[in-house]
């Protein structure tokens, strides 16, 4: 009865301008170990979970990069969204359409933008979350311990039991994304987690969840399954995901429901989400510089980034805590802390094309 899906429709706009809408970062090997992280994401599930019980959501455009980069798939196990809604219609559409094949399913939803480097501890730490999503009506998700007040996740806090000593955790209060000054609250407190973003619950309580938190997107997707039997149904289907709410699982479904528990985790997590967590998370040298792509040389330079796709000389000169990024077609230089705000700069050049 174990499933997963795996979301991989984010266009990853915070590692602009390696990652774009037409090729975004889960298609990259952006660590340079042979494998994309959308790859690396299916090889460590497919130890657990049977591999034609795999799911991968994704956008329309990227079906067949997916298809190409996971040929173990077949194309049914791609579930193909006409357009980003974000990630609660993304679980919803997964879980109306697994639902329809095993009603007893029980769903680890995985991002498809992590590292992950202790894998046997992951893999146990699924396996008693899986058990535990079956016995009662669970939300389960896997916690981290924070190591900096970062904005770019979501904060957990959970109700200390002494009397029971289990693993999992109520989850008191679940906050997405806060602003700086409360992140360094929650930092400082010692008392939050962050939120993995990877998710274990058994497809009914996902449903009633949805039917509850977002009872709007739960009607509109209702009859899904009958919609995509037709071509008609299929035009019907496109057409109601461009009306429901844009918002993610985190915001529309973690942060309000009551029954969510939390599994404190240390598996070597991090979340490769802007420049600057692949900066802390891959080895530097002397200067502390990380240089990607050839020939990169550097003076007087401390603290960045540098990287090329490009087949050309790069030089920099006198930067501290920067990034530079360059591709065939856009060219990035931005403080280091400036990671979060790479999504505005993509916005503005929309507009300004
Ligand atoms: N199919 C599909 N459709 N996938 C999507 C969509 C969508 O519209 N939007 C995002 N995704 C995919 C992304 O490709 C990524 O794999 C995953 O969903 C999570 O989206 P992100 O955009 O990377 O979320 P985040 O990193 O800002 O925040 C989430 O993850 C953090 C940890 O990495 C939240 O769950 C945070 O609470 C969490 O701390
Ligand atoms: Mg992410």
């Amino acid at each position: 009865n174990n499933f997963a899906v795996i979301m991989a429709g984010g266009v990853g706009s915070r590692f602009w301008p390696l990652s774009t809408t037409s090729y975004p970062k889960q298609f990259h090997d952006i660590l340079g170990t042979g494998r994309t992280f959308l790859q690396q994401t299916f090889d460590r599930l497919v130890k657990i979970i049977p591999q034609d019980q795999i799911y991968v959501v994704t956008l329309d455009e990227y079906v067949d990069l997916t298809l190409e980069q996971l040929p173990k798939l077949s194309s049914e196990q791609v579930i193909a969204e006409p357009m980003g809604m974000n990630t609660a219609p993304c679980n919803l559409y997964a879980a109306m359409l697994i639902n329809e094949k095993n009603p007893e399913a029980r769903i680890v939803v995985a991002p498809s933008d992590h590292v992950i480097l202790d894998e046997k501890v992951f893999i146990e730490k699924l396996n008693f979350a899986l058990e535990e999503s079956a016995k009662e009506e669970k939300l389960i998700t896997l916690g981290i311990q924070p190591t900096r007040p970062d904005t770019g996740y979501g904060y957990i806090q959970f109700i200390e039991d002494e009397e029971n000593d289990s693993e999992l955790k109520k989850v008191k209060t679940f906050t997405e994304k806060p602003g700086i000054e409360l992140a360094e609250v929650f930092y400082k407190s010692g008392e939050f987690l962050w939120n993995a973003g990877i998710f274990i619950w058994h497809v009914q309580t996902i449903l009633k969840s949805f039917k509850e938190n977002l009872p709007d997107m739960y009607d509109s997707f209702k009859t899904i399954k009958k919609m995509l039997s037709s071509s008609e149904g299929i035009e019907e289907m496109r057409r109601v995901y461009g009306t429901v709410q844009f918002i993610s699982i985190d915001n529309g479904i973690m942060e309000k429901a009551e029954n969510v528990y939390v599994i404190p985790s240390s598996f070597g997590w991090s979340d490769l989400g802007t420049w600057k967590s692949l900066y802390e998370n891959s080895e530097k040298d002397k200067q502390k510089n990380i240089k990607r792509g050839k020939p990169i040389l550097t003076y007087n330079t401390k603290n960045s980034l540098i990287y090329t796709s490009q087949n050309k000389a790069v030089i920099v000169d006198g930067l501290e805590n920067y990034i530079v990024v360059d591709t065939e077609n856009a060219l990035l230089i931005c403080p280091m802390d400036k990671d979060q705000t790479i999504k505005t700069f993509v916005s503005d050049l929309k507009l300004n094309k």
